[in-house]
């Protein structure tokens, strides 16, 4: 063979293995997207949509080694428990699970207080339920979780239709492909394993509730939908309202109308070519939405076939100096800290008779302003608080001291922030988005959250930016210098002068430095009390103790120059297997202001009458 042809077989037989190379790449690139699950997505305003309920009796089966998902050498399985299989005659394998035969699981629901087997199991949990539907021509169809904690698998007619991570944000799986008219059915796999690289990891002071702890729907919308919207009254122009409206499935130039009828506002924009539909209209009358006077408007917002009707006030917050300023005027926040524990039967917190027991006691209590710790809570909260009037503190769960070098963990963070902001922007009630709480003060942390605080800044201009801090010590002076302050616009600090450190009378004598110019919410103080145990005021787990602790701290806050707002922790007893003293906590955090089941302790009345006679903080 000539040097010539032999250099002209080389290279054909090199280009078809170039070509059997690139074949290779693209397969091992595209298959995983083939079989790739659709990521879910945001539907701002979810809860202002008609939906199917799917709340109610689910069938569940208690999975601790995840058998119903992963084969033995953890691989997912083809017909796990997601396929609802049931038995026939002379089937070749047994079938070893049955949902129509198991026990029930209410949704929504934490499982760990609906039986007593279930109230420290943390691992995965199987639901199921049947369901009749009729899909629309030419319309999507989501399903709708308002909150699954922690890792979350779902199935609709044995078809995988998403997975989701986090445990206290809502999420919508696309399942139009899935589901047909008449008889359908939906499996979820639920799982609370802690993790250490989870948001929030190993280690929290609130019981890990697992389960479908939040509403399940399924909503329908049109095929071009609106997902995510922001309307607010623009900071520099008096009465006049801005925002966007994304639009999936919209082409550019095509309109989206809002109407706020009761201020005949009216305004008409083009879908861009990032899907939204940017809006500046200005409107005659705007009552502003305040505490006192919590002024809610009908928004009608229109995109193709589809529409919402929100309801929605309008305020302005901002900071000058260390003042907070709502609508322009400096404002104290007298508030208290909330779990969303469940008042009287515990448990996660889900409906809106849980929501107005919280707020309510909260409103009693003298508050204009409530610190909704240490994650997200749910719309009906929301929702309450804003027609309540209750300013709220949302935060992301960046809970002590998270793996902040890794950057799967940040982008746990990440997602999880996207959808607190991204669902709960329109609430005029929100005035701070909380990135962390009580994190350690070193490089990586401050980096971490420094990433999330740039990230919802760009996500939300309209709101202020904060996170709880630890303080350290000097003597008798307490000091506020950590380095995260300089990305926070309010600065919020944790201390427990009184009871993890000192006597209730050491607060007398205590001085703060704080290093910077910003205004400064103490977002936890406290001490622990039973309900009902009395003794004098130096026997710790009293309530004459616990009062006493505040009878001492209020007089020293009202030192610190900068106050703008406090949330003592916290407004009621909740569930945590840290605090298992039996016969005083038996796993109940007891800094409650109000027991589990209601008892207002001596503290409640002390803080109430220093917030009705507004002896603490500035008078505004
Ligand atoms: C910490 C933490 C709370 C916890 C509280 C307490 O500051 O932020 O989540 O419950 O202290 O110790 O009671």
């Amino acid at each position: 063979m000539t040097a010539f042809v032999a250099r002209h077989v080389l290279n054909k037989v090199t280009s078809v293995l170039h070509f059997f190379v690139f074949l290779l790449m693209a397969v091992a690139i595209l298959a995983p997207c083939a079989l790739a699950v659709p990521v879910p997505i945001v539907l701002t305003g979810a809860d202002r949509r008609p939906a199917t309920s799917l709340n109610g009796e689910w069938a569940s089966i208690v999975d601790p080694y995840f058998s119903g998902l992963f084969s033995f050498h953890h691989e997912e399985k083809k017909n796990g428990y997601f396929m609802n299989y049931k038995a026939k005659p002379g089937d070749p394998f047994p079938t070893e699970y049955d949902f129509s035969k198991a026990p029930k699981l209410k949704v929504p629901g934490d499982w760990n207080t609906q039986r007593d087997s279930l109230m420290f199991y943390e691992g995965p949990i199987w639901y199921e339920k049947d369901f009749t539907y009729d899909p629309k021509p030419h319309t999507k169809v989501f399903l709708h979780i308002g909150a699954a904690n922690y890792h979350s698998w779902f199935w609709v007619n044995g078809q995988k239709v998403c997975e989701h991570e986090g445990g206290f944000t809502a999420f919508n799986c696309d399942v139009t492909e899935a589901i047909h008219a008449g008889g359908n059915f939906v499996v979820a796999a639920v799982d609370n394993t802690r993790h250490e690289d989870n948001v929030p990891t190993l280690e929290t002071d609130w019981w890990n509730y697992g389960g479908l702890t939040r509403e399940v729907s399924l909503i329908q919308v049109p095929e071009t939908f609106i997902d995510q919207y922001d309307l607010h009254l623009s900071g520099k122009e008096a009465g006049s309202i801005e925002g966007w409206v994304h639009v999936i499935g919209g082409q550019p130039g095509e309109k989206v109308d809002v109407e706020i009828a009761d201020l005949r506002g009216k305004a008409t924009a083009d879908i861009g070519a990032d899907g939204r539909a940017a809006f500046h209209f200005n409107v005659q009358g705007l009552e502003r939405w305040t505490p006192e006077s919590p002024k809610l408007y009908k928004v009608a917002i229109h995109a193709g076939g589809d529409s919402i009707n929100e309801l929605m006030g309008f305020r302005t917050i901002e900071t000058r100096g260390s003042e907070i300023l709502l609508n322009g005027k400096p404002i104290f926040l007298r508030g208290i800290s909330i779990h969303a524990e469940a008042p009287y039967r515990t448990g996660r917190a889900y409906s809106d008779k849980d929501a107005e027991t919280l707020l309510g006691w909260a409103k009693e209590l003298g508050c204009n302003y409530v610190r909704l710790a240490h994650y997200p809570h749910d719309e009906t909260m929301l929702r309450a608080a804003d027609r309540m009037g209750l300013l709220v503190w949302s935060e992301n769960p960046v809970y002590w001291a998270l793996q902040f070098d890794n950057p799967k963990v940040l982008a746990k963070a990440e997602q999880q922030l996207d959808e607190e902001i991204n669902t709960s922007r329109n609430h005029a009630a929100i005035i701070l988005w909380s990135m962390a709480n009580e994190t350690p003060n070193n490089t990586a942390r401050t980096q971490f959250i420094e990433t999330l605080a740039i990230r919802a800044r760009s996500l939300d201009p309209t709101r202020l930016i904060t996170a709880a801090l630890l303080v350290r010590a000097k003597g008798d002076t307490k000091i506020v210098d950590d380095p995260l302050g300089k990305a926070l616009d309010v600065i919020g600090i944790n201390e427990y002068i009184g009871w993890y450190e000192g006597h209730p009378e050491s607060a007398d004598t205590t001085q703060w430095q704080i290093d910077y110019e910003k205004p400064v919410i103490v977002s936890e103080f406290g001490a622990g009390a039973k309900a009902g145990l009395h003794g004098g005021e130096n026997e710790r787990w009293t309530e004459e103790y616990q009062a006493d602790v505040f009878r001492h701290q209020l007089p020293m806050l009202n030192k610190i120059a900068q106050l703008r707002g406090m949330s003592p922790w916290c407004l009621m007893d909740f569930r945590s297997p840290n605090r298992p003293l039996t016969g005083i906590q038996d796993e109940f955090n007891r800094k409650g202001l109000i027991s589990d089941q209601g008892q207002k302790k001596a503290v409640f009345y002390v803080l109430q009458k220093a917030y009705k006679e507004k002896t603490i903080g500035k008078a505004d």
